[in-house]
């Protein structure tokens, strides 16, 4: 059998999603493969589907038409259940909003993640409270309601959720807009710091072209995504003419 390991962490042919049939695509990329273990960051302006191609990544949309394959697994050959468990138990996701529960306590929105995820629940109190002392969140808060903390620290419990399970990528949606240059600049550095000790392969995208600096690999959105190619181009690409 193949070892999920060793599989490229993402790989997309031909994957194409609109969200309308009769819209054209918001995502074409007729081709992209991303390593295991490594961190990328995906650039692109707004409105250009950065969201939209981490929902697909993620499995909480499904592409119309292509394949792909997270660890080795395609995606669109599970049902809507397998693809949750999966989800679980192999992507982290950090969302734009960090969608915490806003009235449940830190460590219950964490907790909330290990539902689906495969370990015992001792182990899984363990593995939050490790994550929550990397990421500088005192165990004074873990009581507290997620509304009741900053904008900075609710970031942290959601890449604590996101980590708890050992995920083997983390997707991350625009995590550093409502930051300061300093508060960024710590974030960041801990994203990475993290990611690497997990040894977990991380897309980041952003509009923002300063973050590029944190990272050895810096991806235009529009140099993957061609959504503006006419039918006689995608067919001349998939050597269909
Ligand atoms: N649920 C939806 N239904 C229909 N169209 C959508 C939906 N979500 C996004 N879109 C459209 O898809 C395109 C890409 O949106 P998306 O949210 O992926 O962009 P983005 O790059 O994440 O933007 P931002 O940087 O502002 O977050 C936009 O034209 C948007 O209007
Ligand atoms: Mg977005």
């Amino acid at each position: 059998m193949t070892e999920i390991s060793d599989q490229p962490a993402l790989l997309l042919k031909n994957v194409r999603y609109s969200y309308q049939p009769e819209h054209a695509p918001v995502i074409d990329i007729p081709l992209w493969e991303v390593p295991t273990g490594t961190s990328i960051f995906l650039r692109g302006a707004s409105g250009t589907g950065k969201s939209t191609l981490l929902n697909l990544l993620s499995g909480m949309l499904v592409t119309n038409e292509g394949n792909l394959s997270i660890a080795g697994i395609e995606l669109s050959q599970l049902s809507a259940r397998q693809r949750d468990r999966f989800r679980a138990q192999h992507i982290g996701v950090v969302f734009q909003q960090f969608n915490l529960i806003p009235y449940l306590s830190v460590m219950d929105n964490v907790l909330l993640a290990a539902q689906f995820g495969s370990r015992g629940s001792n182990d899984i109190r363990a593995k939050a409270e490790a994550l929550f002392s990397q990421v500088n969140i005192h165990k004074d808060l873990y009581g507290q309601q997620a509304q009741s903390l900053s904008i900075g620290q609710q970031q942290r419990v959601a890449i604590v959720r996101a980590l708890l399970n050992s995920p083997d990528i983390l997707l991350v949606d625009e995590p550093t807009s409502a930051l300061d240059e300093a508060n960024r600049d710590a974030f960041m550095s801990l994203l990475l710091k993290i990611v690497k000790e997990e040894k977990a392969s991380l897309v980041l995208v952003s509009h923002d072209t300063t973050l590029s600096r944190y990272f050895e690999t810096t991806i235009e959105l529009s140099a993957i995504n061609c959504p503006h190619s006419s039918p006689q181009e995608q067919a001349a690409r998939e050597g269909r003419l």
